[in-house]
């Protein structure tokens, strides 16, 4: 991840705030309990960490990435933007994580991945360390690249073309995997495609 991010973190705000579509969409329906906690796995440039903070003034942000390099542009923002007493992040690996190690918590009140899943391998095990990390009563968000079902075939073939050149993969079957999750703790799914399904967009929670 460093040697994909370590030169596009500078630029990387500006260029993907018209393609990952539906982050402030999620940021408006995290609503944290006052005092609450919110965890972003693969946090990235914390651009969203720093949306929800001033959002939500009463509650207290994590995020962690696996890129050092990343991490060093979340930083800075986050102390351009003076939030460093509410926003705290580290370094971590979504498939395997433990609020606990992480940040001294025993889990989180919403837990939110943008646009991460598509690029981490081991998809699958980053949604249930999320869905594990939550508190009772929490809520997972996912958001990421979708099917594509409603935009024309040559879009959808031009997209995952271009993607691909990233490493990015959208997760077909995001939807089976986050019901497969949710079943084993008793949490229930809303999955929904957003944008004729350029993107998709599912809740895990109580
Ligand atoms: C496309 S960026 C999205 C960043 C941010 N979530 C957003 O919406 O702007 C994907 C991020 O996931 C991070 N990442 C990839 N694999 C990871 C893993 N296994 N654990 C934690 N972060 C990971 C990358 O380093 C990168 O910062």
């Amino acid at each position: 991840m460093d040697a994909i991010y370590r030169t596009q973190r500078h630029i990387y705000d500006l260029t993907r705030k018209y393609y990952l579509l539906g982050r402030d969409r999620l940021i408006a329906d995290l609503a944290p309990p006052p005092g609450g906690t919110v965890l972003e796995p693969g946090c990235g440039t914390a651009r969203n960490l720093i949306v929800a903070a001033r959002r939500y003034p009463h509650a207290r942000f994590f995020g962690f990435d696996i890129s050092e390099a990343m991490l060093e542009a979340a930083r800075e923002s986050v102390r351009k933007a003076g939030l460093q007493q509410r926003i705290f992040l580290t370094r971590g690996d979504a498939t395997a994580f433990s609020a606990q190690h992480l940040f001294g918590l025993s889990g989180f009140d919403r837990v939110f991945c943008s646009y991460t899943l598509s690029m981490i391998p081991g998809w699958e095990r980053a949604i249930a360390a999320s869905a594990a990390s939550l508190v009772p009563g929490g809520r997972a968000h996912l958001v990421d690249f979708g099917r594509q079902d409603d935009l024309p075939r040559w879009f959808a073939r031009g997209l995952y073309a271009w993607l691909d050149r990233f490493q990015v993969t959208p997760r077909q079957d995001l939807e089976l995997v986050a019901r497969s999750v949710a079943a084993a703790s008793g949490l229930r799914v809303d999955h929904r495609p957003l944008y004729r399904g350029y993107a998709q967009y599912a809740v895990i929670g109580g």
